[in-house]
């Protein structure tokens, strides 16, 4: 299949289904001389967001971010308010997350004192589009709502917790995780990983009793308790994959936490769907996951303390319902005693960002009308990585300069390409738009998770995508 899938036709979003501020924002963008090219994030609606979920989920249940999904430091500090945690993959993942909590926790306390919470942004200033991270801590809510000031739940009442993922924790990975010296979970992945950290931790002396690293072991479930089937869900969970210890040697994983020293066992972890869009069958998996954990910690006598479930909430990218957050709270029964995390990334970032490109061309070769823009898989790769049929709306710019010819093409099917020289460079194919010149600007909603993170901004060596947030007008 060639891949983004095609649109076969379907209409470019109307441009009003960008927000007016995040068309001011990338409109304000153009002043470098480069063309526009970047990522444009609501840090209100993201901190919204962030709260509507903590309030539809049961108290029992903790919300840990996945840094992965958008690591851009203002929006994990603007998280790091609302949430408990962090799921991080990294030393440099931690690091930031450590950050963020400590900005976080600075801001929360101006706030409590009486500071203006959202620093110093200068009265409906536009951003500086082409600086990498030239944002005011707190952005304006692009959808015009009002943004609640929420109780610092996260960094005041947990210490901004960690847990850490990944198939890959090397020994140089361990020790400097340990060495951070901050509250986290490892979630151990392998038999090896497992012996890995009990070293490491014993180096650093945390053998000593209260002192060992808490584990929770990552399983592999044999049956896989959903399966989620459309074009940009994944499962990863009930099949062969690198991710996690298959349910068969969880017992052997079991016995040797419970023998290496310097490790404490306290729970499991699954990340088993991604991009799930049904709240009820999510709601099945976790609870299928509960039900497995509290079982298997009993039949091994256990102390079980949490069950992490990982992501996987989904976001529409294409015209249909959201996740119903409230229906899945209501669904949730941690057990008593335990705790239950999920590990959210697509679900927070997603709908907060917005990618803008330039056109820089618009040409046409043997019947078929081509769109390059400035940015292409090297900015965003996420409509080719998850085969998404991403949309935009083109913002029409009527500025051109004097005497160059400037192409366009009306009320006809385009395909968007980026400026790499690869026939892999679409961002989409086959869209039917009104009228797109070079010079316009094209804008991607629903481009917060998974976007500047998951693209290749090294081949070709055009300048990287830049990130900004969106700046409150007060008032
Ligand atoms: C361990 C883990 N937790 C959480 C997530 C976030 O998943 P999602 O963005 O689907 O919510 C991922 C994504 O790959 C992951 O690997």
């Amino acid at each position: 299949m060639e891949l983004p899938r095609s649109f076969e036709g379907a209409d470019a979003l109307p441009v009003d289904a960008v927000p007016p501020a995040v068309r001011a924002a990338a409109l304000a963008s153009r002043n470098s001389g480069e063309p526009v090219g970047g990522y444009l994030y609501d840090l209100a609606a993201a901190k919204e967001r962030a709260e509507s979920l903590v309030r539809a989920l049961p108290s029992r249940v903790k919300v840990f971010y996945a840094v992965k999904a958008n690591s851009f430091p203002p929006l994990l500090a603007a998280l790091a308010e609302i949430l408990h945690g962090f799921e991080v993959a990294s030393v440099s993942e931690a690091n930031l997350a450590i950050a963020a909590t400590r900005k976080a926790a600075t801001h929360s306390a101006a706030a409590a004192h009486g500071a203006a919470p959202h620093g110093a942004a200068p009265h409906g200033a536009a951003p500086h589009g082409a600086a990498p991270h030239g944002a005011a801590p707190h952005g304006a809510a692009a959808h015009g709502a009002a943004v609640v000031e929420a109780p610092p739940v996260g960094p005041s009442a947990t210490g901004g917790r960690m847990v850490v993922s990944g198939p890959g924790k090397n020994s140089a990975m361990l020790a400097g995780l340990l060495a951070l010296e901050h509250p986290l979970t490892i979630n151990v992945e392998s038999l090896l990983e497992l012996h890995r950290l009990s070293r490491a931790a014993v180096a650093t002396g945390r053998h000593a009793p209260g002192r060992e690293v808490p584990v929770a072991l990552r399983v592999n479930p044999e049956r896989s308790p959903v399966r989620i089937d459309h074009a940009h869900g994944l499962t990863m969970g009930g099949l062969p994959s690198p991710f996690g210890i298959p349910e068969p040697e969880i017992p052997a994983a079991i016995r040797a936490v419970g023998s290496l020293p310097g490790v404490d066992f306290v729970g499991f972890h699954l990340h088993a769907v991604s991009g799930n869009m049904d709240a009820d069958l999510h709601a099945e998996y976790v609870r299928g996951a509960v039900d497995w954990a509290v079982r298997t910690a009993d039949e091994h006598g256990l102390h079980l303390r949490t069950i992490d479930v990982g992501g996987g909430l989904g976001i529409p990218f294409e015209p249909g319902p959201e996740f119903d957050i409230t229906a899945f709270g209501a669904a949730l029964e941690p057990p008593e005693g335990v705790e239950l995390v999920l590990e959210p990334g697509r679900w927070m970032a997603g709908p907060i960002g917005w990618y803008a490109t330039e056109v820089v061309d618009v040409k046409r070769a043997y019947g078929e009308a081509f769109v390059v823009v400035r940015g292409g898989i090297n900015h965003f790769q996420l409509p080719t990585s998850w085969e998404i049929r991403h949309n935009f709306a083109v913002v029409p710019i009527d500025d051109w300069p004097v005497g160059l010819p400037r192409p366009v093409v009306e009320r006809e099917r385009v395909t968007v390409c980026g400026e790499l020289c690869t026939p892999e460079d679409v961002l989409a194919r086959d869209v039917t738009v009104e009228r797109v010149r070079a010079g316009d600007l094209l804008i991607f909603p629903n481009a917060g998770a998974y976007g500047f993170e998951f693209a290749m901004p090294a081949f070709l060596g055009q300048p990287p995508a830049w990130r900004t947030a969106l700046i409150r007008p007060r008032g």
